[in-house]
């Protein structure tokens, strides 16, 4: 029973939690008449022994007191006598629970939003220094136009931005007070909710003590931010692993974030950004597991609800390991120019500003501009020349409206310089984004 029953080796974790909530307790129902002032100050006195004692590696957890709830109870009164039995006066571990992991999730909101902030900059960093570097940008991952790898640095800045919105949210939404609701219905004790809501910072006391202690939401919704973040860092992970092989060549990492082989002396793997993309799969699994737990649960607390807390704090140390290395490749790569220049001249990556000089040059319609491009490529397909090199005589044999001033669109560079609609890839945008987003997150 005391192997499957005892929470306390994963619920330590909340030692702090769950003596700040303890002492706003404490404090409340001295306050409310409900406590002695001798009795107030010898619990928050033994209250704060106890947190150095943990603070300082001197308590010991016992697995025969279950889980941190009465660890700090049991010691409370082996410190203080049996004023500490009058610390749980209207409260139940139901409430204290849903107190402490609360904080607890609040806090993590806070540090993953800070991990983010230094992962966005990491990529601001990047995209400064690769304003105007030319890449292939891919649909199907096959070339498709010329960006720069300033804009793809960006589209993660922008990813993450939203990852952080939804920690924010869920950090909003969950600044809601359970402690008071005791074990489910309320207390006939006259308490001062108002009291313990302010002094651990929440935004108001819950409404309804049912849902209060039997709501996980907000623990959901972490898992579920968590989950799609872990899409975003396993895509940017996949991302690595292809500029870095061979083939591609687009990107280099240093030796502190390459692994060799044992047997194959060539080989520079990126074993951080392979971990990465596989550990998304432990937090899509926590988001999961939460669910299934907690969709069949009857009102109020039920203990199934105690394997909450493994699942989040497996899916945050995940998580923030996860930002953490990546915020490491990010400032550890280094873009090979040449090699993404040259890719992007591959694959006829500017047809695209072929048919659209037509429409702009020789009033075409586009779906017939996009035919005429489409048999130049063909044609300096069969000549084996890229498009810019294809001679003038070729493209008016296409189309006669052709004339010499196409050449100036066919470059990559004209290409991205081009791309000036708001949000689009040109450098002077990724420029002004880089701003914005300086700005934004200072
Ligand atoms: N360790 C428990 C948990 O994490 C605390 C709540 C226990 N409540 C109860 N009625 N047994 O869920």
């Amino acid at each position: 029973m005391q192997d499957i029953n005892a929470s306390i080796d994963v619920d330590k974790r909340l030692w702090a939690q769950d003596i700040a909530a303890s002492k706003a307790h404490a404090n409340m129902l001295e306050a409310a008449g409900l406590l002695s002032n001798e009795d107030a100050r010898a619990i928050l006195h033994g209250l704060d022994t106890i947190a150095s004692e943990i603070a300082e590696g001197r308590f010991i957890f016992r697995k025969e007191h279950e889980d941190i709830h009465l660890n700090v109870e049991t010691r409370l009164a082996e410190l203080i006598g049996p004023a500490a039995g009058r610390l749980h006066t209207a409260r139940s571990r139901n409430d204290q629970v849903a107190t402490d992991f609360k904080l607890w999730v609040r806090d993590a909101c806070d540090e993953i939003d800070r991990a983010f902030l230094d992962l966005q900059r990491a990529f601001l960093d990047q995209a400064e220094a690769h304003a105007d570097t030319v890449m292939p940008g891919f649909t199907h991952l096959q070339t498709a136009q010329p960006v720069t790898f300033g804009h793809h640095c960006l589209a993660y800045v922008e990813m993450f931005a939203r990852d952080r919105g939804r920690f924010c949210d869920a950090r909003a939404r969950l600044n809601v007070n359970p402690l008071g609701s005791a074990a489910l219905a309320g207390t006939s004790f006259a308490l001062n909710r108002e009291m313990t809501t302010k002094a651990l910072g929440f935004a108001e006391a819950s409404r309804n003590s049912l849902d209060a202690v039997s709501d996980r939401d907000f623990a959901l919704e972490f898992l579920g931010a968590a989950a799609i973040a872990g899409v975003h860092l396993s895509r940017f992970a996949e991302e690595i692993v292809v500029w870095c092989s061979a083939p591609f060549g687009f990107v280099r990492l240093t030796d502190a974030f390459s692994t060799g082989s044992s047997i194959m002396p060539q080989k520079r793997n990126p074993d951080a950004a392979e971990l990465v993309r596989a550990k998304s799969g432990a937090l899509f699994a926590a988001s999961q597991r939460l669910l299934v737990v907690m969709k069949g649960l009857a009102l109020a607390y039920a203990k199934d609800m105690q394997d909450d807390k493994a699942t989040v704090f497996e899916a945050f140390d995940t998580l923030a390991l996860m930002i953490a290395a990546t915020a490491g490749m990010v400032r550890d790569l280094t873009p090979d120019a040449a090699r993404m220049r040259e890719a992007a001249e591959g694959g006829y990556s500017t047809a695209t500003d072929l048919a659209d000089w037509l429409v702009r040059a020789a009033g075409v319609p586009f779906r017939e501009a996009h035919h005429i491009a489409g048999r130049a490529v063909k044609r300096a397909e069969a000549l084996g020349l890229k498009l810019p090199d294809l001679p003038l005589g070729e493209l008016q044999a296409i189309d006669a409206r052709i004339n010499g001033d196409v050449y100036s669109v066919l470059s990559v560079d004209a290409s991205v310089r081009s791309r000036t609609s708001f949000g689009g890839t040109a450098p002077q945008n990724v420029l002004s984004q880089i701003q914005f987003w300086r700005g934004k997150l200072a």
